[in-house]
């Protein structure tokens, strides 16, 4: 079962990207074929500019989303919104989300944007029928321990209960949708 983890955030140092490792290696142990697709190595062009179908980064992202039963999203937060990143690539794959589960996990600045995720939730669920998992981790700089350095790790016991949620729950979700499902 092919749970993929896309980490959305261009930062060097990225928060998201650590809870997407961990996401990674919770689904893995569960059983989970989870692949880590890492946006900052596709750069991908704007959706909307000329010649996007015949770009390599854009195909390797239609594919590994076709590819997935379920996906889990690690956003950063930027203007009470998932980041620019993460809805341009939503944007150049399109209808391939049709029928797929979808996690999110957030890494955010503050607590007061905690329902960032919910207008790009809305979409996916109105555009493409997607079921969006409502457990969903939120996490921000006081959840990792040497924040913003290459051995930054989550260090919030609250967060690692979270993400251990998060995996255990698409994984029995996406597991309990029947083949008839996606053609539903
Ligand atoms: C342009 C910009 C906008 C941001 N907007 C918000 C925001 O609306 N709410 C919030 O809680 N944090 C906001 N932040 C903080 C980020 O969410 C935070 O730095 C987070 O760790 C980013 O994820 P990353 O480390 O994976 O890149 C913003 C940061 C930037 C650079």
């Amino acid at each position: 079962m092919n749970i993929t983890i896309i980490s959305c955030s261009l930062h060097p140092q990225s928060r998201s990207y650590v809870l997407a490792k961990e996401l990674s290696e919770k689904l893995c142990h569960l059983g989970a074929d989870a692949p880590l697709v890492d946006l900052r190595e596709h750069p991908a062009p704007l959706c909307g500019t000329s010649g996007i179908s015949e770009n390599p980064h854009v195909q390797f992202l239609q594919e590994s989303i076709e590819q997935a039963r379920a996906i889990i999203l690690t956003v950063p937060i930027y203007n009470y919104d998932i980041n620019s990143a993460a809805k341009n690539m939503i944007e150049l794959t399109g209808r391939r989300w049709s029928k797929k589960v979808v996690g999110f996990a957030c890494a955010a600045g503050g607590h007061s944007s905690y329902m960032s995720v919910m207008s790009i939730a809305n979409s996916l669920m109105l555009d493409f029928r997607c079921l969006i998992n409502p457990r969903f981790v939120y996490a921000t700089g006081d959840d990792f321990g040497n924040d913003r350095t290459p051995e930054m790790f989550v260090q919030s016991e609250k967060i690692n209960e979270r993400l251990d949620e998060l995996a255990k729950s698409t994984f029995t979700l996406t597991a309990a949708l029947p083949s008839t499902w996606e053609s539903t």
